[in-house]
């Protein structure tokens, strides 16, 4: 069986570590520490126990799902994995000190991945052992739900890593878009301006959160509107990877919305703090403005 190292086991590393299981390989997930990995695997087994209370998978399924995900306290049993894919928050010296402390371990041939959603892949596998074996491999929120990974190889990635790389994310049943190491790929290159746009029409109070929503749902048929998307993957998250749009191209048509700003520097990041564009408090969301 093949095993994958999974590091960060927040919302998306949660994801990756549940859709590698499911396609029958075995994962290691690690955090900060071992509490963090193993209180993220019982988010998983509790979103599985869902699916099963939906009759959308059967126990003994979600059972064996469950077997193949181990939290571990630190990188070493990844010496055995084939591919380590670091999925931890998009700042780039928390990265640097993942792939330098996996770098020590990771096994002779075996893959180094980022999932960062646009933080260059070239200047990124400098900090590892061997920029050939370091490529970029970008999951959407929910992990096990989106159909597109894509593949960013680095300028020194060695073009039969990319190969493996395509084949492990077909082998998860989702289609590959192939990106050259540009700022935020193709698809947050074109979503995280969309988002910015849709927070500086608020701003501007052209129209209501909802209204704006709506807009994008019906009249664009999005099946969440730009703001409440930005709950779903935070928005600190947004604001980061605007930022290294706005920063490594210069460019002013990126320059982040205040707005957003100070929905980060308030703390109200989406979804995941409970408060967002909208407040998650009640049954139904509830828009803030
Ligand atoms: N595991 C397995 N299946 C899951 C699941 C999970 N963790 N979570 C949800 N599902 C399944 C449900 O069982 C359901 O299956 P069914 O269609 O067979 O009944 C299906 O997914 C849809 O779930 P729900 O019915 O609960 O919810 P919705 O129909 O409202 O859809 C949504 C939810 C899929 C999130 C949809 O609103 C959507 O597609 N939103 C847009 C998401 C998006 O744009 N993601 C990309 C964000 S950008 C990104 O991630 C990049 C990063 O770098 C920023």
């Amino acid at each position: 069986m093949q095993t994958i190292g999974v590091i960060g086991a927040g919302q998306m590393g949660r994801g990756i570590a549940q859709t590698v299981a499911a396609h029958g390989m075995k994962v290691l997930l690690a955090d900060i520490d071992l509490a963090t990995a193993q209180a993220s695997l019982d988010v998983i087994d509790r979103g599985l126990a869902k699916l099963v209370g939906r009759g959308k998978m059967e126990v003994a399924e979600a059972e064996s799902l469950m077997g193949r995900i181990s939290a571990v306290a630190d990188y070493t049993p990844m010496a055995d994995a084939d591919l380590i894919i670091e999925a931890a928050t998009e700042k780039e010296p928390i990265k640097q000190a993942i792939f330098e402390k996996a770098g020590e371990i990771l096994s002779q041939g075996a893959i180094l991945a980022s999932n960062t959603s646009s933080i260059p892949i070239t200047r990124m596998a400098n900090y590892s052992p061997d920029p050939e074996r370091f490529i970029g491999l970008h999951f959407f929120n929910p992990v096990p739900v989106m159909g597109l990974i894509e593949v960013i190889p680095g300028l020194a990635t060695d073009p039969q890593v990319t190969e493996r790389t395509v084949a492990f994310a077909e082998g998860l049943g989702k289609q590959v878009v192939l990106s050259q190491d540009e700022p935020g790929f193709v698809v947050n290159r074109i979503l995280l301006p969309m988002i910015n746009e849709a927070v500086f029409v608020l701003g501007q109070s052209t129209a209501s959160i909802e209204d704006i929503d709506k807009g994008a749902r019906l009249g664009l048929n999005h099946p969440m509107g730009p703001l409440q998307l930005a709950d779903f993957v935070g928005l600190d998250t947004c604001l980061d990877i605007i930022m290294v749009l706005y920063n490594t191209t210069g460019d002013s048509k990126y320059r982040p919305a205040p707005l957003l700003q100070k929905y980060v520097e308030a703390g109200w990041l989406g979804r995941k703090t409970g408060k967002g564009f909208y407040d998650y408090s009640g049954e139904m969301p509830v828009a803030t403005r």
